[in-house]
């Protein structure tokens, strides 16, 4: 049971203001690029123009004769050192300095340092380079082709094939396809995308020659497991490595991985002896950083006429570009995407994904999902909507047949996972309430008598956060738990620190709203600190919606185990047995006599101060939480679109979003996350990819053609909940960050496709520019 907390103690459920927002509404955020050390020098990347080609020379001579220039580092400077490559999370390996060759445009060729920015930037025009130029792959099924060039010369594997991964009962599943009497099939693409977060990636590596120690200020969404592969690498000792990560301006997956201006700015600084500081430009972000998704998909449901599906079956192809640099910790090739199956009740599925080198940077991070959820999500709700166009039968219809019941959970799948809980239909039947679903219908069917175009799109995902378990997942063998360290200090004043570490999630407010419900000290006595790897317990970082059901439990169970201690001094100040005390936020007191009470501050003073005998003094605890069961929100998002024959512009008219993460910790944060998520999505749906063209050049790797939305493309965002716990959560929270960019493109592009379906379109591929409807409308014949 949830105690329920005055506002005054601001435990769960109450939406009190973040605490961050103080400094940065004041512009006194603390970024990378805030930080300046004495006697600190810059470096700068000489990147590629090319995607494949030789590397016949490098001439280093003019940049180093430039004044003010202290170093330039190349790929055979780092192979001296053993250090050339580096390992990546996927059990690839990856270049930091290309040595032989180049493998994708604006790959990492060199390092230039320098006294200041400006003298490190001219000096990389200055190296030169001679490249002899290779046969670029950017189509991943060519790339599978006999007789394709082969990009990867290193491997022993001599074709450009990574992986083949496959889950689920194939024999089962064909079975059933040859006998279903309905089959539905759609072929989606869901297309590179760049999480783009406001503040890029960067680093201040500070190597003191005096102290033997090193210091790196980075961008970085895992600072332990980021500082235990600086030691395993560089073969530093791990505690002389301290890894600071500040104030973060936006993750979204994109400071998981180790990048080679990280690894070179530590080189620098250890082979100069001063700090380096490496700041991307926009561009090289956008470029060479982690990209999400590049996932060529086919998904077919087998059912009866009726709309009983019976079985389902995937088939995919994962363009990983130059290296497998995926950053996931699963030991699934292809992450979390069997979750494919959705919300649906399937007898039996199969899947198969095939991992592809490309001439393209390297990465497949988990954008704001966790690990290939979003285009199993994208996949299935697409996929139901083209079954439900083959059948002639409402969408909502066929979902409410073929959701999980809620009797069914724990609810295991057919391609494996044990969903903790799930009530699928009451989420939706308010969504659809909430926008007026049947005179939708009637008005689209008037309008589309006067050829007036517009859609309903509805998506009912399903969503797997919260990784570990550790039983499936790691980081370089490092189990995927996360912690929580609570120190209550004499006063009854709270210090906490968290594994994790917020990128704009507001932990320092939600994570001190856990340790007030559990202990009943107010939030506002509650400090949070993460991202200092000298002084936060080993965890694994923030990505993937995990923070709350990992850390978010430690903090809970951490808080308990000092609840625990503070009964046994509780009973020794009210002189009874801790069996005759109840607790509530804030105070125990003696059963029958409320008035006989102890409040948590006075037991954290007699902590200090009057120690029980046998009892030793102190009031604090750490938990290393490895969740049981990952957790699995989910909800129902439907979109009302419009559609200009004129120019083809589909506007967003209305956007409800009805979300379950089990209980809330703060709902005004929860409505934030989901805020921002949809407008990611929606970028996604309409706005953005980055594609290259067939010389490997990359088309979107700025912002003139990789589209922000701004306050004008983004609609009104209509929001509401419900509430089913998870069963193994401590507080029953699930997490929420990832839900609305996991389940919001499906519900743009099928409203799109439910616009234009009357005319025979089945499906369209993301992202959906006025051009390309206004193609369809030309081709349809009814363009205005
Ligand atoms: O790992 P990350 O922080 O990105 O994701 P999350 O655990 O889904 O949490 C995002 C934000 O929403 C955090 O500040 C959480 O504490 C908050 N949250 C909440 O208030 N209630 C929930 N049930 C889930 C998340």
């Amino acid at each position: 049971m949830i105690h329920k907390t005055s506002p005054e103690i601001g435990g769960m459920g109450h939406s009190i203001k973040r605490k961050e927002d103080l400094r940065f509404i004041q512009g006194k955020g603390n970024y990378v690029d805030d930080v300046h050390l004495p006697g600190m020098v810059y470096g700068q990347m000489v990147r590629s123009p090319y995607a494949h080609a030789r590397l016949k020379s490098i001439n280093t001579e003019k940049a180093k004769k430039l004044p003010g220039v202290l170093a330039v580092i190349t790929g055979e400077d780092l192979a001296k050192a053993n250090l050339a490559w580096m390992p990546t999370l996927s059990h690839d390996k990856q270049m930091v300095l290309a040595t032989g060759k180049v493998l994708f445009q604006s790959q990492e060729v060199a390092f230039v340092v320098a006294e200041d920015r400006y003298t490190a930037a001219d000096a990389a025009e200055l190296v030169e380079v001679e490249y002899e130029e290779l046969p670029v792959l950017v189509d991943p099924h060519k790339a599978l082709e006999p007789g394709a060039p082969l990009l990867r010369e290193d491997r022993e594997q001599k074709d450009n094939h990574i992986f083949h991964w496959e889950v689920g009962d194939r024999q089962a599943t064909e079975q059933v396809f040859q006998n279903a009497p309905v089959k539905a099939s759609v072929k989606a693409f869901f297309p590179r995308c760049h999480p783009a977060p406001l503040e890029t990636c960067g680093c201040v590596a500070d190597f003191s020659r005096a102290t033997g120690r090193l210091t790196v200020y980075m961008t970085s969404q895992a600072p332990h497991a980021h500082r235990t592969v600086f030691a395993l690498v560089g073969g530093i000792p791990e505690n002389n490595i301290r890894v600071i990560s500040p104030d973060i301006g936006g993750g979204f997956g994109n400071k998981v991985p180790v990048y080679p201006g990280y690894v070179c700015s530590i080189v620098a600084s250890l082979t100069l002896g001063v700090p380096v500081k490496w700041i991307e430009t926009r561009s090289e972000n956008l470029q060479s950083t982690g990209f999400a998704r590049d996932y060529h998909m086919t998904a077919e449901i087998a059912a009866d006429r009726d709309g009983k599906m019976q079985a389902l079956r995937v088939k995919t192809l994962a363009d990983h570009g130059a290296f497998n640099a995926a950053a996931q910790p699963t030991k699934f090739p292809a992450g979390l995407f069997s979750i494919c199956t959705g919300s649906y009740d399937y007898p039996t599925a199969f899947c198969e994904v095939d991992g592809v080198y490309t001439n393209k940077a390297p990465g497949g991070i988990a954008y704001r999902c966790s690990f290939r959820v979003t285009e199993a999500a994208y996949l299935i709700e697409r996929a139901v909507d083209v079954l439900a166009l083959d059948l002639k039968m409402d969408p909502a219809e066929l979902r409410r047949k073929n959701f999980i019941p809620p009797e069914k959970f724990p609810y295991k799948s057919s391609l494996g996972w044990t969903y903790d809980s799930g009530n699928y239909e009451p989420a939706m039947n308010i969504a659809l309430e909430k926008i007026g679903y049947k005179d939708l219908r009637k008005e689209q069917e008037e309008k589309r008598k006067k050829g007036e175009l517009m859609g309903i799109g509805i998506s009912s995902f399903t969503e797997i956060v919260g990784a570990g378990p550790a039983h499936s997942f790691d980081i370089l063998g490092i189990k995927m738990f996360d912690s929580c360290e609570i120190r209550i200090h004499p006063t009854g004043k709270a210090m906490a620190r968290m594994g994790t570490k917020s990128q704009g999630q507001g932990h320092e407010t939600t994570y001190a709203q856990i340790v007030a419900q559990e202990l009943g000290i107010p939030a506002a006595d509650v400090t949070i600190e993460e991202g200092d790897t000298d002084t936060a317990p080993y965890g694994l970082g923030t990505y993937a919606s995990r923070s709350t059901p990992t850390s978010g439990a430690a903090t809970a169970v951490a808080a308990r185990k000092i609840r625990d201690k503070a009964k046994k001094i509780a009973a020794y100040l009210l002189e009874c047995n801790e069996n005759d005390l109840e607790w509530e936020p804030g105070k125990f007191y003696v059963k029958g006599s409320p008035s006989k009470s102890k409040t948590i501050q006075d037991i954290a003073f007699a902590a200090y101060t009057n120690i029980p005998p046998g009892l030793e003094a102190g009031l604090e605890a750490v938990d290393y939480y490895d969740p049981p069961n990952l957790t699995f929100p989910f909800g129902t998002y439907v979109c009302v679109v419009d559609i200009d024959k004129g120019t083809g512009e589909v506007k967003v008219r209305r956007f409800v979003a009805v979300d379950d993460c089990g209980n809330i910790i703060n709902p005004m944060i929860v409505e934030g996350q989901i805020h921002g998520g949809l407008t990611e999505g929606l970028a996604i749906a309409f706005m953005q990819q980055i594609d290259y063209d067939e010389s490997g050049n990359i088309q979107g790797g700025s912002f003139q053609d990789y589209l922000l939305p701004t306050a004008v493309e983004t609609p009104h965002w209509e929001t509401d909940k419900t509430c089913t716990p998870s069963p193994h959560h401590p507080f029953g929270a699930k997490g929420v960050g990832e839900s609305p960019n996991v389940g919001s493109p499906a519900a743009f592009v099928n409203a799109v496709v439910d616009a234009l379906s009357h005319l025979g379109v089945k499906h369209i591929d993301m992202p959906i520019a006025p051009w390309k409807v206004w193609n369809i409308l030309k081709e349809k014949g009814v363009a205005a």
